[in-house]
């Protein structure tokens, strides 16, 4: 059986495993979903990305098609890192771990030719809603909409602001978590979080994707990650000064 109705009506059928802001997460069968965003939308970069890190052996989806609106990838059968974190099956320190040892990969990657001097794949949304983690492959980054070449330090800029906009939403189920994620996330980075944190949150504030309320959480998200993040100047301003 394959998924069935427009993209309207999706929310509504038995195949959505996810009803997203701008895409729908359909279940075609046992081994594959499919990623079909609700308005037109050019997907070749998120295809030729997906494509680009497999090949060099990146945890990803194998991708099988990508046309029109829709990208058809291999399915992953596990909880989500968001999942297994909330299940008290991993602690936050393991959980920071696995989204640093998913960088440190996928900035290891020669970047597509053509690429600016420097520039490697960025996914730009590395979190754990995003991250799976598979019986098969261990875990794996999906969600590649915003992915594009660009300076390494950009995507952790990027992650520390998503987990710092769950940790400044302070009404919110798991802001103390988040909070100790981004202090475990900052304590272990490899690179620079704060060298691209300006154009983190303008990326963050033009989002489509992002959802109501959320916007007034990423200044604050920003501060979080200034104060948190462990550079010589803060340890420096930590230590009372001597006589
Ligand atoms: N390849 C896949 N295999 C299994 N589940 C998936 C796959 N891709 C996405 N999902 C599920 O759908 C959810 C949303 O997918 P994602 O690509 O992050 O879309 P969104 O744009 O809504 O964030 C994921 O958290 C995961 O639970
Ligand atoms: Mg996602």
């Amino acid at each position: 059986m394959t998924p069935t109705g427009s993209a309207g009506d999706a929310a509504d059928s038995p195949y959505v495993l996810n009803a997203g802001t701008t895409a729908d997460i359909l279940l075609v069968d046992d081994e594959r979903v499919m990623r079909r965003y609700h308005d037109a939308h050019d997907i070749a970069t998120e295809a030729a990305l997906m494509r680009h890190v497999a090949a060099h052996g990146f945890p990803v989806p194998t991708l099988f098609s990508a046309e029109g609106a829709d990208l058809v990838m291999e399915r992953l059968h596990g909880p989500t890192l968001l999942q297994a974190l909330a299940a008290g099956e991993l602690n936050l320190h393991d959980g920071a771990e696995i989204m640093m040892d998913l960088h440190r990969q996928l900035h290891a990657i020669p970047a597509p030719k053509g690429s600016p001097e420097g520039d490697v794949v960025v996914h730009l949304d590395l979190q754990p809603a995003n991250i799976l983690l598979s019986e098969s492959h261990g875990p794996a980054l999906v969600d590649w909409a915003n992915a594009r070449t660009g300076p390494a330090d950009l995507d952790l800029a990027l992650s520390a602001v998503i987990l710092g906009e769950v940790a400044a939403d302070a009404g919110g189920d798991y802001s103390r978590a988040a909070r100790a994620m981004l202090v475990a996330f900052l304590a272990i980075t490899e690179g620079d979080p704060l060298a691209q944190l300006d154009e983190a949150i303008a990326a963050r504030l033009s989002d489509p994707a992002l959802i109501p309320g959320e916007e007034a959480l990423v200044q604050p998200a920003a501060e979080l990650v200034r104060r948190y993040a462990p550079t010589d100047l803060i340890i420096g301003a930590r230590v009372p000064p001597r006589d």
